[in-house]
């Protein structure tokens, strides 16, 4: 039996609708327990317009560092969960890369984001460079020590998602295998800050997740839930991808 309930999350990214809002609550309502963690990370500004007491959370794909004030465009924690979040997705790859996200500002947005009572999903991964010069572990530390170095006590209210760069968005899901060996190594590296809390955090993978490829990749023993984006779009998709993850 494991331990870690398997969590499911959507990420909508910069798609959907409000149909798609009241399509995907409407299926989600009618799936049959025992049910996964399930999380939908919309555009914020769809937040409001899911049920609430639904049988998912909500959550965020972003967030400002800063707490309050003349922030144009930014939107803070304590907003977040005013339009009903639980947990903000922090250092998506995309973020990384488009929007020039450094370490420095991820690791501050952690915990901005716990201090104000949000469940950070923190995302690492690796590029397909990196990875075909065997740097992923050393990237990955990078990644994860710039959080909990010197901020251990974030991750006991933290999830972590294992999402490589080659994999998203590309239809090139790692192998059960690769993704396995690399969610061992990040709990095994985060035992260093903490014993207990490595062994209770919930590591996700993201990468071109599917209804057809979910079910070897949650049979995996540190993989203990999905990050999902094109897939989350498609009701009938996410709504099975859920339903293969309580059985995990
Ligand atoms: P895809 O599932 O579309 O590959 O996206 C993964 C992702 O980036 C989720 O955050």
């Amino acid at each position: 039996m494991r331990q870690r309930k398997p969590l499911v999350v959507a990420n909508w990214k910069m798609n959907g609708s409000l149909d798609l809002v009241q399509q995907m609550s409407d299926a989600l309502s009618v799936l049959k327990q025992p049910l996964p963690d399930i999380l939908i990370c919309p555009p914020v500004i769809f937040l409001s317009y899911f049920p609430k007491h639904a049988n998912y959370k909500l959550g965020a794909q972003n967030m400002s560092e800063q707490l309050v004030g003349a922030f144009t465009g930014e939107i803070s924690a304590d907003m977040l969960r005013t339009a009903g979040a639980s947990h903000v997705i922090i250092g998506h790859s995309e973020r990384r890369a488009l929007y020039g996200e450094l370490d420095s500002v991820i690791s501050q947005k952690v915990k901005v984001a716990v201090d104000a009572g949000l469940t950070p999903i923190l995302c690492v991964g690796e590029t397909l460079q990196q990875r075909e010069e065997e740097k992923t572990l050393q990237v990955l530390a990078r990644q994860l020590d710039a959080v909990y170095a010197a901020q251990p006590h974030l991750l006991a209210h933290s999830v972590v998602s294992y999402e490589p760069i080659w994999a998203i968005g590309t239809g090139q899901t790692a192998t059960p295998q690769q993704a396995q060996q690399v969610h061992q190594f990040i709990r095994q590296h985060l035992a260093q800050y903490d014993v207990q809390a490595a062994d209770a955090v919930k590591i996700i993978y993201g990468g071109s997740v599917t209804a057809a490829n979910c079910e070897a990749l949650f049979a995996e023993a540190d993989i203990d839930g999905a990050l999902i984006g094109g897939a989350s779009l498609k009701v009938a998709d996410f709504s099975a991808i859920c339903t293969m993850a309580k059985d995990s």
